[in-house]
């Protein structure tokens, strides 16, 4: 487990942006957290990292956003999902290809659905312009060092 505290929406989103630089398609990335404590803006600085220009809006409505960039970012919103039928009906596995990330917002919703090999990234709200996020890898520990190599410059 790696933490770090953001101390700004802009900070959130260089944090967002610095992880999207080094992604090489294929992650599947679990954002969990409540209303407000920085999924979104950390998936728009994660766009910016992927050479992506389209403003980046909440996919709550369709459930899934698709923008081509350096890697293709589908950009998908769990939050008005309710059951196991819901999630097999969007086929959240077609979206795991190569060249493509996935960026999935209130995924405490399928977790276990969604398989233990995605890196989870929990927000959490201390104050108003303070956010605690947590990077955490069951299958893939290696992201954690790494992220916090690059995120706070130190090994
Ligand atoms: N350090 C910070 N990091 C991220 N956002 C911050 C921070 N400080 C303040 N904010 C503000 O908090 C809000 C975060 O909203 P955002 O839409 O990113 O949350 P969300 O987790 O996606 O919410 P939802 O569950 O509704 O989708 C924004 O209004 C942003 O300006
Ligand atoms: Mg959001």
């Amino acid at each position: 487990m790696f933490l770090i505290h953001s101390k700004s929406e802009k900070h959130t989103l260089e944090m967002g942006e610095i992880l999207g630089r080094i992604l090489s398609g294929g992650e599947i990335l679990a954002l969990t957290g409540e209303l407000g404590s920085g999924k979104t803006t950390f998936v728009k600085g994660l766009a910016r990292g992927l050479g992506i220009t389209d403003v980046i809006t909440s996919p709550t409505f369709v459930v899934v956003k698709s923008y081509p960039g350096r890697l293709i970012l589908h950009h998908i919103d769990f939050y008005r999902l309710t059951e196991t039928g819901d999630f097999e009906t969007i086929g959240f596995d077609d979206y795991r290809e190569h060249g493509a990330v996935v960026a999935v917002e209130w995924a405490e919703k399928f977790l276990q659905e969604m398989g233990s090999d995605c890196l989870h990234i929990l927000f959490g709200y201390e104050g108003e312009n303070i956010r605690e996020i947590r990077f955490e890898s069951q299958r893939r520990p290696e992201w954690e060092s790494r992220l916090k190599k690059e995120l706070t410059g130190k090994a």
